[in-house]
């Protein structure tokens, strides 16, 4: 697909895109309404954005849905969260796998329930021959993910590890480092996501709450990326 603006092939440039999908919560106070209801809009935006992307030619797509710090917000809301996430791959994951997209979840899946732990495994292993990717970050810490990496590594055996060492053992190996990470909600920080991936990532912040971001807004942000000049340390 080519942007109208620039007829630039947008998948050419743009092979990984990530989001931090934040905002659930204001969305919800703002209109007196519970905060899980904030994620239940949430996740209505998670499925119109995702589409987009992939309409665009966007190969590989990630969405930061729970971290190793969201456990800190009361059991309601964890709980409410985590159900959402299990009533999605029941209601959507088979569709998703017809239309060509293999699912990864990033993140220990260990301390999740064994229902969802299990349908989580199930849905990689059923869409493992698809080849556009979305990622899912649950249970996702950056830090957790390098310290999985390392503890890997030496039980592989290995007393000296190289950087490829690392990008190979991490949740995200499928994928090459993000092109763009958006953030909405107006906050401009990484909460702990794909701090290593995000060595040379552009970033686009967004002061949508995430239940009101658009695919209009994608592309934006798309457009921005397009008029950057990323340099990687040479010129
Ligand atoms: C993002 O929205 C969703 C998750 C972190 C699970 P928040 O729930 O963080 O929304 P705010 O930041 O409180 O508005
Ligand atoms: C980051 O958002 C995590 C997700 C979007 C899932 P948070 O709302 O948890 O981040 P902080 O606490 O504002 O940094
Ligand atoms: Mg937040």
């Amino acid at each position: 697909m080519t942007s109208p603006k620039s007829e630039v092939n947008i998948g050419e440039k743009i092979k990984h895109i990530a989001f931090i999908m934040d905002g659930n919560g204001r969305w919800a106070k703002k209109r007196l309404l519970p905060r899980s209801q904030g994620h239940v809009e949430g996740l209505k935006t998670f499925t119109k954005i995702v589409e987009h992307c992939f309409n665009l030619g966007i190969a590989n797509i990630t969405v930061y849905a729970f971290s190793t710090e969201n456990w800190n917000r009361s059991a309601e809301e964890v709980g409410a969260l985590m159900g959402l996430l299990e009533k999605n791959i029941d209601d959507n994951a088979d569709e998703l796998i017809e239309k060509g997209i293999r699912l990864i979840f990033l993140g220990d899946k260990s301390p999740l329930s064994k229902t969802l732990a299990d349908k989580m495994t199930d849905i990689e292993k059923r869409s493992a021959h698809n080849k556009a990717i979305l990622n899912v970050a649950v249970n996702y810490g950056a830090r957790d993910e390098i310290t999985h990496a390392v503890n890997e590594l030496i039980s592989e055996g290995k007393t000296q590890v190289s950087a490829e060492d690392i990008t190979t053992h991490l949740y995200t190996k499928n994928s090459p480092d993000p092109d763009l990470i958006v953030r909405t909600a107006g906050e401009k920080r990484l909460s702990n996501f794909l701090l290593w991936q995000a060595a040379y990532s552009e970033f686009y912040y967004s002061d949508k709450l995430w239940p009101d971001f658009k695919p209009e807004d994608v592309d934006k942000a798309v457009e921005d990326f397009m008029s950057r000049h990323r340099k990687f340390g040479g010129y």
